[in-house]
């Protein structure tokens, strides 16, 4: 499964293109309200009142990509659901940019209506305020600079400021870091992580050791993943072992 749907990506996306597949995945998985214990990851974005949010803007392209990718599979007998498939087909943007290999649980159900976007980051948040909305959902200050790193790869297309965000922007590498103490970073939460003493020296530890900064981005981003507000269907139906089927199959990928 992950191999089909790897060779189909490489086929079909430019490697400019596959930051616009990491960011639907953390958009669509972001949006879980750790309170209320809603949202997540289930491929909520599909509905347009939620693509449509000003937080959300550029995500109808890779959207588009997903659901094409899914008539393909479905064609050849394979249902993932909207949510699977963005979780897969971010971490392997990923890994075709030269990341981390993350594994990817599958048997995600998709919401049957859109998510709030007040979970989701805005790019002018202050430091503070980026620290909360993430100690709030249950992630660390290191995995919230973790994940940051992911600005290593794709491009701002709508958002000022405008343009790649590193130097190196079809490669997954550690050079986001380095530009943030070189004075660079697209926005104020990229440049906030250098304003307080705990992650500045995660910045500092990632931008001179990639393979830690490789190792805690999948653990963050597979927690990222994991968390939906619908659970995992076990019904003894034939989609139910279908759905077991190619989680197990996925796993040993
Ligand atoms: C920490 C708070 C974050 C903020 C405020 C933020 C904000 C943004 C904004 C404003 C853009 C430009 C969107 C556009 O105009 O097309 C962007 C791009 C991007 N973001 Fe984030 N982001 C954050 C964290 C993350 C995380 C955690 C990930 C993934 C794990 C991520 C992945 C990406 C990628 C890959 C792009 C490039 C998209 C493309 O090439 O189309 N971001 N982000």
């Amino acid at each position: 499964m992950r191999a089909a749907v790897k060779s189909q990506l490489q086929a079909t996306i430019s490697l400019q293109d596959f930051g616009s597949l990491l960011r639907l995945a953390f958009h669509d998985a972001g949006t879980w309200n750790a309170g209320l214990k809603t949202g997540g990851a289930n491929g909520s974005l599909r509905f347009t009142s939620e693509t449509g949010q000003s937080v959300n803007v550029d995500t109808s392209t890779p959207l588009q990509t997903i659901q094409e990718l899914q008539q393909g599979l479905a064609a050849g007998g394979t249902n993932l659901s909207t949510a699977d498939l963005i979780q897969l087909c971010g971490a392997l943007a990923v890994e075709l940019t030269g990341g981390p290999s993350i594994p990817v649980q599958l048997g995600r159900q998709d919401a049957s209506q859109p998510d709030s976007d007040d979970q989701l980051p805005n790019p002018d948040m202050q430091p503070a305020q980026l620290q909360q909305l993430f100690t709030g959902g249950n992630f660390s200050t290191q995995d919230l600079v973790a994940l940051s790193g992911a600005h290593t790869i794709g491009q701002s297309r709508s958002v000022a400021p405008t343009g790649f965000m590193d130097p190196t922007p079809t490669t997954f590498d550690n050079l986001y870091f380095k530009q943030l103490l070189g004075g660079g970073g697209s926005f104020q939460t990229d440049k906030g992580l250098l304003q307080s003493q705990d992650t500045t020296a995660l910045v500092q530890h990632y931008a001179s050791n990639q393979t830690a900064f490789f190792q805690d981005f999948s653990t963050a981003y597979q927690k990222k993943m994991s968390l939906h507000g619908t659970s995992v269907p076990h019904r003894e139906s034939a989609s139910a072992r279908a759905t077991t089927r190619v989680e197990a199959s996925c796993l040993k990928a």
